[in-house]
């Protein structure tokens, strides 16, 4: 066989060589363009009725749900570690759920009692609660139900109740993740009358209808009675533009966060909303996301520590200001270290 002619790759380069900047690990670090810091993370928990009590959720290894009163020691810890806020979701009892949700505008709801309970411990960390009426509702969906369909402006009046009995209670970040249209005016006009003028919006503009929420559905005990799908009002998969159209509206209505939903596959979409707004753009971690990541780790197929530090630094990669993620209090120790 004759000798095949191959090319003299320092002639190729003329000293252009990319390898030499990764050679050390000083140098990688000098080099290094993004990096996740403690006062990126924001830390969702579950609470639960009840006192003293800690409870596992099957689907997603590592996550608990809190009593209220645990639920206070969970974001003393996290407020220890320097996580700058913590996102609150409450699992309902079955008996209080009903078809209008009614107890999502309870001032005594689990909710309620979590804030201030945390409120009245001085916890240096921001509070974000959730508007939306799945927790609350016997049907599982996060707006009215009147016949087959998910009715819009009744709902944007209730979550407007809703986000009040929040701010009542304690809430620094009011988070609508209902995807009603107008409810970001509606729910800033209501505080801004009511005296709450300064806490702040952070709207879930472009939250999709995606297969990835099947673990947190478990956890706050929805999986069971969702009828349908929310198809309806979460966005389509499929769809970009559209997301920026929604965190236009969201902005003009007076949202002063916008948060991405889910995390890992919209990573163009938080990149997109980052370009076009400036504004402080966070992205949702979700809990299949989680998930994926825990299952894949317990086989032995992924390195978890490696994943999960990959998975959150290609956050900051996108542009996020922030990440939601059940990773926060585990990276938050692992940081500090
Ligand atoms: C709905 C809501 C969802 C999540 C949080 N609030 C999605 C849904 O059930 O449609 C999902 C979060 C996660 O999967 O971690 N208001």
């Amino acid at each position: 066989m004759k000798e095949p002619r191959i090319p003299n790759v320092t002639d190729i380069l003329g000293g252009r060589r990319m390898r030499r900047n990764r050679s050390s690990d000083w140098s990688r670090r000098l080099v290094r363009e993004n990096e996740l810091s403690v006062n990126d993370l924001i830390w969702p928990i579950f609470v639960i009725d009840g006192h003293d009590h800690v409870e596992d959720v099957s689907s997603m290894p590592g996550v608990k749900r809190y009593t209220v009163d645990r639920a206070v020691r969970a974001a003393e810890e996290a407020a220890k570690l320097g996580i700058p806020g913590i996102a609150l979701f409450p699992n309902t009892p079955n008996e209080l759920r009903d078809d209008d949700g009614s107890e999502a505008l309870n001032p005594e709801n689990l909710m309620c009692k979590a804030l201030r309970a945390i409120k009245a411990e001085g916890i240096p960390v921001g509070l974000i609660t959730d508007v939306a009426l799945d927790p609350y509702t016997s049907h599982g969906h996060d707006g009215l139900l009147r016949g087959d369909t998910i009715v819009n402006d009744e709902t944007v009046d209730q979550l407007c109740r809703q986000a009040l009995v929040q701010a009542e209670a304690g809430a620094d970040v009011i988070a609508p993740s209902d995807m009603m249209d107008g409810r970001i005016g509606a729910i800033r006009e209501t505080l801004d009358a009511n005296g709450f003028s300064e806490r702040q919006l952070m709207a879930y503009s472009a939250k999709y209808a995606s297969a990835f929420y099947g673990p947190f559905r478990d956890a706050v005990g929805t999986n069971a009675m969702l009828r349908g799908d929310k198809r309806t009002y979460q966005m389509d998969p499929a769809n970009t533009d559209e997301a920026l159209r929604e965190a236009e509206l969201d902005l003009q209505e007076g949202a002063d966060m916008i948060m991405v939903k889910p995390g890992m596959p919209y990573l163009d979409i938080v990149r997109r909303v980052k370009d076009t707004f400036l504004v402080p753009t966070y992205a949702y971690q979700v809990s299949g996301e989680y998930a994926m990541i825990c299952a894949a780790a317990q086989n032995g197929w992924i390195d978890y520590d490696r994943a999960v530090l990959e998975s959150l630094t290609a956050f900051k990669r996108a542009g996020a200001d922030g990440i939601l993620t059940y990773f926060a209090l585990e990276i938050a120790r692992k940081l500090k270290q």
